[in-house]
């Protein structure tokens, strides 16, 4: 087929952005990591000297902000206004401020606009995040829900973060909480999504057994 999205949403450390990643490397797809767009706007936020519980600062941050955001599984890619953000948005001070950003509906509609566009420019793409399957691309020819039990999403990302196990586990904790009760676009399993645990799979198994669920499907 031409097209096929594969929508893989989930919360912080089910193994979303590795194991999407690897996929689209496997099908020769492009990949778009949504989380990463939000994390861009929270660093301008920042940057900017914004509250980020300032709804409104933040919606006009958003709206002025020239964000762009690589699609190939390989490099990462993210700038805004021509500045390389990649490692940054990763840091602390943006994840500790990410939730209270993507709950500006403001910001949602941004960015999912844009993420629409990106997905109808592609033929074949990988999109993780949280709200893919609900809001962002409901048509998708698959809908993966991964999963994994808290305890091993806090060894994965302290393992991936080189921190401390406790903390990460209180941190997704605070933003799995703060993801799924927020008024717009919660995080949400799909009725439609197949519903993976990757508590007790390996990496190479999760993307065996998606390719396999792709098969199906196109
Ligand atoms: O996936 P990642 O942990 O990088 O996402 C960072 C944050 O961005 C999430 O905690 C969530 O608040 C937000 N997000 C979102 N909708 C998406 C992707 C991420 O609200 N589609």
């Amino acid at each position: 087929a031409g097209r096929c999205v594969i929508a893989l949403d989930g919360p912080s450390g089910s193994g979303k952005s590795t194991v999407s990643r690897r996929l689209a490397d496997a099908l020769g797809a492009r990949y778009l990591d949504t989380g990463a767009m939000y994390r861009a706007v929270t660093w301008a936020v920042l940057r900017s000297d914004v509250d980020p519980q300032d709804a409104d600062s933040v919606a006009k941050v958003a709206a002025e902000l020239d964000l762009e955001i690589g699609t190939d599984p390989h490099v990462a890619r993210v700038r805004v206004d021509d500045t390389p953000v990649e490692t940054d948005i990763r840091g602390p001070e943006v994840t500790a401020a990410v939730s209270a950003v993507s709950a500006v509906p403001a910001v949602r509609k941004l960015m999912v606009a844009r993420q629409r566009e990106i997905i109808a420019a592609a033929g074949w793409i990988v999109v993780e995040g949280r709200d893919i399957a609900a809001v962002v691309a409901p048509d998708a020819e698959l809908k993966v829900y991964l999963t994994a039990s808290a305890d091993a999403r806090a060894r994965r990302r302290s393992a991936e973060y080189a921190t401390d196990v406790d903390a990460t586990a209180a941190d997704l904790a605070r933003r799995d909480r703060l993801d799924s009760t927020r008024a717009a676009d919660p995080l949400r399993q799909s009725v439609d999504a197949v519903e993976l645990d990757t508590t007790e799979m390996g990496i190479d198994e999760v993307v065996a057994y998606l390719r396999q669920l792709v098969a199906t499907k196109v």
